[in-house]
């Protein structure tokens, strides 16, 4: 059976960077979640769509090749804005589940992040972390990521925006942003990069020795 690590958390958690740290790692396979939210948003976008036609979306979410899935292309603050209201359809959130799904059953194991892994793609999932970090830290992340591309926005600008998806992913009726109520907490408010990855190693290691 396929080893999953379920990673979830909201925006500028550092959530995604421990994800790839752990698939290296490990040689598991890596599946960003946020991607295939934000690949349904670009598609609706670029047709010039409503953003909330949910059988349109449903059924570019039923045709979605995660192998395609584009990080740069992707990546953009508007897509992910896109994306997260996208992702409060139910149809949408069936078809990628169901793929992301697909996805976990890969050999050796995967590492999957995003907002409900621990919760409903992967609730037998034997490792699950919840990764955060306080807004104001998080809004000082994305900022200076942002600035690095070019963006002229201000660090409350970013802020705000931060809060308002905060809100509609932990708000949303279906599938809210929350932790599984057996994942562990790593808050990076504090804690770099690697020390966070430390963590995460110990407890999936533990998990290894028990299954072996
Ligand atoms: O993580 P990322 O910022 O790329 O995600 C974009 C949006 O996709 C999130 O704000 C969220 O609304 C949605 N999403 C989700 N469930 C996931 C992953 C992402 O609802 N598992």
């Amino acid at each position: 059976m396929a080893f999953v690590v379920a990673i979830d958390g909201p925006a500028a958690s550092g959530k995604g960077t421990l994800a790839r740290r752990l698939a290296d790692e490990y040689g598991f396979h890596h599946l960003d979640t946020g991607l295939t939210y934000r690949a349904v948003a670009k598609a609706l976008l670029d047709a010039h769509m409503p953003l909330d036609d949910e059988a349109q979306a449903a059924a570019i979410a039923e045709e979605l090749d995660l192998s395609h899935l584009d990080r740069a292309v992707l990546s953009s603050h508007a897509i992910g804005e896109a994306a997260s209201k996208v992702a409060v359809m139910s149809g949408v959130r069936v078809a990628l589940v169901a793929a992301q799904r697909r996805f976990a059953q890969r050999l050796p194991g995967a590492v999957i992040d995003g907002r409900d892994i621990g919760t409903i793609v992967c609730p037998d999932a034997p490792v699950k972390l919840y990764v955060t970090a306080s807004p104001q830290v998080r809004a000082k992340r994305r900022y200076a990521e942002m600035q690095a591309g070019g963006s002229t926005d201000s660090l409350d600008d970013v802020l705000q925006d931060l809060q308002k998806r905060d809100a509609r992913d932990m708000g949303r009726k279906d599938s809210p942003l929350k932790p599984a109520e057996d994942a562990h907490l790593l808050d990076t408010s504090e804690m770099d990069i690697e020390a966070a990855f430390r963590a995460a190693k110990t407890l999936i290691d533990i998990q290894i020795a028990v299954r072996n």
